[in-house]
């Protein structure tokens, strides 16, 4: 890669305005083209521009870029694509941990070394779009890469996913006669397996998800519609997203009850299988799960406990939440069943689990951490509780081992983090928790009077 030590492209910028971007990208033809034509393309001004061999990979060569973008627009949106493009992007100038100064909210909280975490649920507009894979590009070996019409589709998708703010209705897609057929084919393949494989809280709610939220093997239902529904039954609600995230971003959304949700569909030539979640292992794997009370806390447990903690324990809660919410099991009534999304959503998986072939163990979190988490082929081995509340009270038994020098409380009056350091924050929540006491107390009082005179 020749240096480009000095070249200026475009003078239009004002000095004042300039944000400086570094980026690594591979070191063959074409990169530095496509980012250049993805700022022309979004009206980003490029005021400087120069490269370098990197100093850390021989494969990658760092760009760096003075660009001045057009007033209004949303920087972490122009981040967020070109990531897809490089691979790594870096902001200079910028605080290296936190926007919580950006934030304008409680700036107090200075713990050294704690990586940022959202504290209110609006927050989640400043990690929603670091998405790693897939989001407006598709790699050489996904099933729609040839496809321009699919190519094209997936950059409306994207595009949505990265211009959503929090509050904001989510746009209503009008999907093709093609993908509502791979919706149906996928439908009507697992619709013979649910009766005999899926929990009975998956069964029991499926029927309210066909009565209020269009849910019909003809028609792709709207994700503003099951938000909406969701939040009514267990307060959980939807966000679009363009493609995978990280495990620390996709968790921090369920401690605020958000489930990050594809909106795209796979593509149609392999309706069986899909690279990365799409909206048919959303919608019919995940959303049933999601009315059910016990099963909503339980996500906002693991959501919780991946606040602010390390790198490590955050990969370890994703671990666990990979063998319970995409791969769990459950003993019922002495049956085996599944609850995970990732086996509801797909028919071969789902009959392997519960077959003499799959090697099943209790969901222990110290132990189930250990596990290898397997995304081309079939689970060596799954985990089952026999309750939502039991693997609830097993992670929140694993959690209060992860070592963070703060406690959290979430708020949902505020839909906001409490960060609990100083002595006197504690000392206000636990007075809280002595008000919320006497209100179940008073009423209590008020239930037993109810009994003892019952024409009051
Ligand atoms: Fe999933």
């Amino acid at each position: 890669m020749d240096n480009h030590k000095g070249e200026s492209v475009n003078g239009s910028c004002s000095p004042a305005k300039v944000t400086t971007l570094i980026l690594s990208l591979p070191d063959h033809v074409g990169g530095l083209a496509e980012v250049l034509n993805w700022l022309k393309e979004h009206h980003v001004g490029l005021s400087h521009i120069e490269s370098r061999p990197s100093r850390k990979n021989v494969e990658e060569y760092e760009v760096l870029l003075d660009i001045n973008p057009e007033q209004g627009s949303n920087l972490e949106v122009l981040l967020s694509a070109l990531r897809t493009i490089a691979t790594s992007v870096k902001v200079q100038g910028l605080p290296k941990a936190t926007p919580l100064e950006k934030l304008g909210r409680d700036t107090s909280m200075d713990i050294a070394g704690i990586p940022w975490f959202p504290r209110h649920i609006s927050d989640l507009d400043l990690s929603s779009n670091r998405v790693l894979m897939y989001g407006a590009e598709l790699d050489a070996d996904h099933p729609g890469f040839k496809d321009e019409i699919y190519r094209v589709r997936r950059k409306k998708f994207a595009e949505i996913a990265y211009n959503y703010k929090h509050g904001q209705p989510i746009p209503k897609i009008e999907y093709t006669a093609a993908e509502v057929e791979t919706w149906g084919n996928i439908w009507r393949e697992l619709h013979k397996l649910y009766p005999t494989h899926a929990c009975k809280e998956y069964l029991q709610n499926f029927p309210l998800l066909v009565e209020h939220c269009g849910y019909r093997p003809d028609n792709i239902p709207q994700l503003d519609d099951i938000s909406k529904y969701l939040t009514k039954k267990t307060g959980f609600q939807l966000r679009p997203v363009a493609g995978y995230l990280s495990s620390r971003d996709f968790l921090s959304g369920l401690a605020f009850r958000v489930f990050h949700c594809t909106q795209y569909i796979r593509h149609g030539a392999d309706p069986f299988y899909s690279p990365e979640p799409d909206c048919c292992h959303e919608l019919m794997g995940h959303m049933p799960l999601f009315l059910d009370k016990n099963f909503a806390e339980f996500s906002q447990e693991i959501g919780l406990a991946s606040l602010g903690a390390s790198d490590e324990e955050v990969q370890k809660l994703a671990t666990c939440y990979f063998f319970t919410v995409e791969f769990g099991l459950c003993q019922q009534d002495g049956q085996m069943r599944v609850y995970g999304a990732g086996l509801l959503s797909s028919a071969g998986e789902l009959k392997h689990a519960l077959s003499d072939k799959a090697v099943i163990k209790p969901f222990e979190p110290e132990k189930t951490i250990e596990a290898e988490c397997q995304v081309t082929q079939f689970q060596d081995q799954y985990f089952y509780s026999h309750s939502f509340d039991e693997a609830k009270e097993k992670l929140r038994a694993y959690a209060a081992t992860i070592q963070r020098p703060f406690e959290l409380r979430y708020d949902p009056f505020t839909q906001s983090v409490e960060v609990l350091y100083t002595p006197q924050r504690i000392a206000s929540a636990v007075t809280d928790i002595k008000d919320q006491l006497n209100n179940v107390t008073n009423a209590l009082k008020k239930l037993n009077l109810a009994a003892r005179y019952p024409h009051f």
